[in-house]
């Protein structure tokens, strides 16, 4: 979407005027540039019944060469960003070819900054689509070009509008950038084919560094978690680090670490076949680290931040880890497999490892980890677990701000004695039946690592969101359409940059 801000004067073919209820006359400014019969109508209808304002009503009125969307929005005292945010999103889906391209869209009496930039923010995460494998109508040629849209509102809110749009502008770009990489299938999107997007996007950026581990290289280090997950594929497993504002460290930093399975068929342990191409999404963690860095470094960030990338393919073979190996892994723990579809916390305990080497200042880690977190949250909240309960409270609430629930989860002893009660090895990679997600979040924490050493040692801050529900397949997101979300790279980007 292309967008500007200006004061109210001309409308473009389709005007949408968001009012809120009990305006009883349409304000004056709201018909600005109508013609005089489209302007009567407008006032019409507003001072009819026939339009409330209560929230979700609308009415569009047509008339040749103009159209107007009379859009409710309920009391404006009650009109929470959320709700803002929602409305924008369902007016944006609930245009047709018919509106056209070109939007007016027209903020008058009662509205205040914050809730026209949500409208807009609303608009332009749900306008999105994933088509590029569709071929397209030669006779709608032009239904490709990005809509352009005119936010209007009175001069004293101009400034704050602007900034607040460019702003959730460019965090968009970023959402859009991990639904693209999630929604990508399997064949198209392998590890290194992340790696390769990755470098792409850094190349020519000079505060930001790129680093790929490529399969070999894991192997010499030991990354035996990232590698065993990865062996049974053809396309090789890898790490991608990417580095914003490194020459400004200079002291500890926020780790964000993600798990990239690009697909998982539960290797060995196979998943049943229903619903098994769902498995594609399994690498939204990772799509959210690399959605996250553009959104950050798209709203020119300053501070540093560090991302890692776990990326694997979960595929099975005869050189595919066995249920029954006894893997080593980067922080020198090592695991007993029971199931290679618990695959996700074997490439993330490397990832943790990794992030203990940066000096972090907490790690949050994301992952679509377990179904079990679907069972207990479904699709409505990710789970969030933490050793540090500032940090998990700070989470929860950049979460909620920007309506992307993270619900707290329990990390009790009870769920570590579990994971820590193989026979054979340090700790195995599956808990008991029932509780899944919250064994799966216990055997990350034996991986975080630890700041000072001996009796001193202390685990740094840590927090991990299991996105399984929440990363796609939510039919209460007025966000998307379908597919992948690109959740929580607005809630990372709010809690990277609160003051
Ligand atoms: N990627 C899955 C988790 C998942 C399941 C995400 C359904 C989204 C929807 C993960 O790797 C997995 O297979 N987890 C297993 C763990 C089990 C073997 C302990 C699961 O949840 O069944
Ligand atoms: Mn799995
Ligand atoms: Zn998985």
């Amino acid at each position: 979407m292309e967008w500007n801000v200006e004061g109210i004067g001309e409308s473009a073919q389709t005007l949408v005027l968001p009012l809120f209820e009990e305006v009883a006359k349409a304000p004056n400014k709201a018909t600005s540039g109508l013609g005089r019969s489209t302007a009567a109508q407008v006032r019409e209808a507003v001072a009819s019944d026939d339009f409330d304002g209560k929230s979700g009503k609308s009415l569009t009125l047509w008339n040749s060469g103009q159209k107007v969307i009379l859009s409710g929005m309920g009391l404006p005292e009650n009109l929470a960003e959320k709700d803002s945010r929602d409305a924008g999103a369902k007016l944006l889906a609930s245009l047709s070819k018919q509106h056209g391209k070109s939007l007016t869209v027209r903020f008058t009496t009662g509205w205040r900054p914050g809730q026209m930039i949500a409208f807009a923010e609303g608009m332009m995460l749900r306008d999105y689509k994933f088509d590029k494998y569709q071929q397209k109508d030669d006779d709608d040629d032009d239904d490709d070009s990005p809509y352009s849209v005119t936010f209007q509102a009175s001069d004293r809110y101009l400034r704050a509008l602007h900034d607040g749009c460019a702003r959730a502008g460019a965090i968009a770009v970023g959402v859009h950038r991990a639904r693209d990489l999630a929604n990508e299938p399997a064949n198209v999107l392998y590890p290194m084919e992340y790696a390769k997007r990755a470098r792409a996007w850094a190349k020519g950026k000079d505060n930001v560094n790129l680093t790929v581990i490529e399969f070999a290289e894991l192997k010499k280090l030991g990354m035996d978690g990232l590698v065993n997950v990865g062996k049974g594929s053809e396309q090789k497993p890898c790490m991608v680090i990417f580095e914003l504002n490194p020459d400004a460290r200079d002291g500890p930093c926020p780790m964000i670490v993600g798990k990239g399975i690009t697909f998982d068929t539960g290797g060995i342990s196979i998943k049943p076949s229903g619903g098994m191409d769902e498995m594609k999404f399994d690498m939204h963690g990772s799509a959210t680290v690399f959605g996250l860095m553009e959104a950050l470094h798209g709203i020119g960030h300053q501070q540093p931040v560090i991302g890692i990338s776990c990326m694997a393919e979960n595929s099975l073979s005869s050189t595919a880890y066995r249920p029954g190996d006894v893997i080593n892994t980067y922080s020198g723990k090592t695991v007993e497999v029971l199931n290679t579809d618990a695959e996700g916390r074997l490439v993330l305990a490397d990832g943790l490892w990794k992030a203990g080497e940066f000096d972090p200042e907490f790690i949050i880690d994301l992952a679509t980890l377990t179904g079990a977190i679907v069972v207990a949250l479904g699709h409505e909240a990710t789970g969030l677990w933490s050793n540090d309960t500032a940090l998990l409270e700070r989470i929860r609430k950049a979460a909620e701000s920007v309506d992307e629930l993270a619900w707290p989860m329990p990390l009790l002893p009870a769920f570590e004695k579990q994971v820590k009660d193989s026979k054979i090895a340090d700790v195995k990679n599956l808990g008991d039946r029932y509780g899944g997600a919250n064994s799966a979040a216990a055997f990350l924490k034996q991986f975080v690592p630890e700041r000072g050493e001996g009796d001193d040692a202390e685990q740094y801050p840590w927090a991990h969101l299991d996105i399984a529900g929440t990363a796609w397949g939510t039919s209460t997101n007025d966000m998307v359409a379908h597919g992948a979300t690109g959740v929580h790279v607005r809630t990372l980007t709010h809690l990277l940059t609160e003051q």
